[in-house]
């Protein structure tokens, strides 16, 4: 039996959270996640500063569709009067919920006293949520890291202070800042987390076959599961990892044709938001992930970047399929162990 999470007021059901990623978590790749069987889906961080002198590419990056509701609009930056004015701005964009970035280790970021270089300012992070707190009408939750280094357990200090600060939940990668995204995310931190807090718990990391996300439930008590990277290139994920936690059996990914009816359909919403040469470049990396798995993804991936309009994306597509058709190709889908050598292989 799966419970839905439960943030303030928001029902989050399943509680499966698509995690903020830069880049790639636009509202398009958002609605395709629900659709996909997101409970919740996070926006790429958007800076606070960007939103208080009224920027216009940061408030374009806070536009939300109506069917990727809720939504967590993610902000990122380091004062707490600055907070003040964008939290309610970020709420008035669409967020159903505000999340505060305390896990990014990126040096522009960190150098700024956000992201994560916050968790090592206890009293600014916990000052930064409780300006959102009281600005805003929403829940407000925070995504940390597993410290600053691998033995640093300061966390669970500062995930005591941020709950104390008025949280609603805290979502926590099983990395620490100097990991940044090497090794194994160790889900230990996220059980003493969950031990340590009684707001709701959302765990990170790893999270790749539908079946870990009932194994980090299992393993650690969180109260959800954000999947980030284990998303890119299969919104329909979060359906098999729903199944997995019912214990009912998991849906099959789409084959090769729907798989890349899904990123053309990608692509083409893309074309409609920004410009299309734009579009097509940022489509590359995602088509990349698309045909994760496929017989010759190496060479259509090197086909796709050199595409530059939706019509020779969906050209390269067509041809890509016919010659799977030609191939037989179809038979080799249905063999999960030589999809994963194939990948390998390549
Ligand atoms: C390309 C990329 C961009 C990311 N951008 C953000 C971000 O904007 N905000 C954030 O809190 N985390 C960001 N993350 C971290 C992810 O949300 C997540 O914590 C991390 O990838 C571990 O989860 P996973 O194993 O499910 O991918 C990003 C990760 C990647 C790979």
């Amino acid at each position: 039996m799966v419970r839905p999470l439960s943030i303030g007021d928001l029902i989050v059901d399943p509680p499966l959270v698509l995690g903020p990623m830069a880049g790639t978590t636009n509202r398009v790749y958002r609605l395709l996640c629900r659709r996909g069987g997101a409970g919740l889906v996070c926006s790429e961080m958007v800076s606070i500063n960007g939103i208080f002198q009224r920027n216009d590419r940061t408030f374009r990056m806070m536009r939300t569709f109506e069917g990727e509701h809720p939504v967590s609009m993610q902000l990122f930056g380091s004062e707490p009067e600055i907070m003040r004015d964008a939290a309610p701005a970020a709420v008035e964009a669409g967020g159903d919920v505000v999340d505060i970035n305390m896990g990014c280790s990126v040096p522009k970021v960190r150098r700024n006293d956000a992201g994560v270089a916050l968790m090592g300012m206890p009293k600014r992070a916990a000052a930064l949520t409780a300006a959102a707190v009281e600005a805003c009408r929403v829940p407000v939750t925070v995504k940390i890291r597993a410290g600053l280094t691998a033995d640093d357990d300061s966390y669970v200090d500062v995930a005591r202070r941020l709950q104390d600060a008025g949280a609603s939940a805290l979502a926590i990668h099983a990395r620490s800042a100097c990991q940044a995204f090497r090794g194994e995310a160790d889900w230990r931190h996220i059980r003493r987390v969950v031990e340590a807090l009684d707001i709701p718990v959302i765990g990170n990391g790893d999270v790749t076959e539908a079946h870990d996300a009932p194994r980090m439930m299992r393993e650690t008590g969180c109260d959800a599961v954000m999947i980030a990277r284990g998303a890119w290139g299969r919104p329909w994920f979060f359906r098999q990892a729903e199944a997995a936690l019912r214990g009912g059996s998991i849906p099959a990914a789409p084959g090769p044709a729907g798989r890349l009816g899904v990123a053309l359909l990608h692509a083409q919403m893309l074309v409609i938001e920004i410009d299309e040469p734009m579009a097509l470049h940022q489509m590359r990396a995602q088509m990349h992930h698309y045909v994760h798995g496929l017989p010759w993804a190496r060479r259509f991936r090197s086909d796709a970047n050199q595409v530059s309009t939706l019509d020779a994306l969906r050209e390269l597509v067509e041809q890509y399929l016919a010659d799977l058709r030609a191939d037989g190709g179809g038979a080799l889908e249905a063999d999960p162990a030589a999809m994963v050598a194939r990948e390998e292989s390549q």
